[in-house]
């Protein structure tokens, strides 16, 4: 059967009429040589939006965590981090690949370092040991379903990072979904942070890009990492003029994914063997424990496809479902079913 609903990713979405009307129209320049004036405006209000002095444009999530870590630190630091967090489990190993550095891995609680943990991993100055180099935390913490990090807990932990003279990069990929979902600005959470990358590709629906910011002087440094990484683009305005909607226009939507995602989430759970309760849900992100007789992650994926729903097995028995702006209450409908027919259970969420 053809896809009808695909829940795998917020990064799915397509760009609308109108967002492929405004890349068309897009002032465009070549971006290494004279500057790109789309790019430009994407940066002012992007730096802007978090409470930065500036920021840069970069083709994507993992570029722009990337190169932070090469702009704070040196080889041979240490980074700390939470275990669950992207920057350590899913961009290839780049910590150590590109910058020589390596992970001090915490557990953290539902995906927010503590300030005590975070204090105990730090080094003390001593030939023999390694320095600590950065901290990273995660906003939303992508591992643990979505969740905001609370404010409280960000500057519990930028206070002992500042004490240290340690910096820390917030991997802000879903950003605008915990300003949706808290209420606080984006600068606010960016305040708690030295650099902070957000991702325009996810759920603000652009079609490819990032952003990376911090002041002046990470700027320089972040410059010389997006010339090496190979990440300067030229006439990149035909990109940025989609993220420069995306961000001004697809922020506060962000709360019809995240009423979306407690559907999805209240929906499974009304199946035996399915545990989701949507009051866990926090912002776009669900994950689904398998615990049934019949079928694991794996199994229940595959009998999802052949009624054309796609989702994501995150690990042996979770599912990981996310809405996205391509998602709707038809779709909704359509994961209801398909679950009642493999499940033989109750026809309607
Ligand atoms: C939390 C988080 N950080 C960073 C990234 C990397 O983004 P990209 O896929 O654009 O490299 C992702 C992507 O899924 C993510 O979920």
């Amino acid at each position: 059967m053809s896809v009808r609903s695909d829940f795998r990713s917020d990064t799915l979405t397509r760009p609308s009429a109108a967002m492929r009307e405004a890349m068309a129209r897009a002032d465009v320049g070549d971006d290494v040589l004279d500057g790109d004036p789309t790019v430009r405006a994407l940066e002012e209000y992007a730096a802007d939006w978090v409470g930065k002095a500036g920021a840069l444009f970069v083709p994507s999530g993992t570029m722009a965590n990337q190169i932070a870590l090469g702009a704070w630190t040196r080889p041979g630091e240490e980074l700390v981090v939470e275990r669950g967090a992207h920057i350590v489990n899913f961009e290839g190993g780049a910590a150590g690949y590109l910058h020589g550095l390596q992970c001090v891995t915490l557990a953290g609680a539902k995906g927010a370092l503590q300030a005590d943990e975070v204090r105990a991993a730090l080094r003390p100055e001593n030939i023999h040991l390694p320095d600590t180099g950065l901290i990273c935390v995660e906003q939303t913490h992508m591992a643990s379903g979505g969740r905001v990090i609370s404010l409280e807990a960000l500057s519990r932990v930028a206070e002992v990072a500042r004490e240290a003279g340690v910096p820390v990069h917030m991997d802000g990929a879903r950003l605008a979904n915990a300003v949706v979902a808290s209420g606080i600005s984006a600068s606010e959470f960016g305040a708690q942070a030295d650099s902070v990358s957000v991702c325009l590709s996810k759920g603000l629906g652009a079609p490819v890009g990032s952003i990376i910011a911090g002041d002046e002087a990470f700027l320089v440094r972040a410059r010389v990492l997006r010339k090496r990484l190979g990440g300067w683009m030229r006439q990149a305005g035909i990109i940025a003029a989609a993220g420069l909607m995306a961000l001004r226009e697809n922020v506060e939507r962000l709360a019809e994914d995240h009423h979306l995602a407690r559907e999805v989430a209240a929906c499974c759970h009304a199946h035996e063997g399915l545990w989701a309760p949507s009051d866990d849900v926090e912002t776009n992100l669900v994950m689904v424990r398998v615990e049934h007789p019949r079928f694991d992650a794996a199994t229940l994926v595959a009998a999802l496809a052949a009624e054309g729903v796609k989702v994501m097995p995150l690990g042996p028995d979770v599912l990981r479902f996310v809405t996205h702006l391509d998602l709707s209450g038809a779709d909704l409908e359509t994961l209801a079913a398909a679950l009642a027919r493999i499940l033989g259970e109750p026809t309607t969420c």
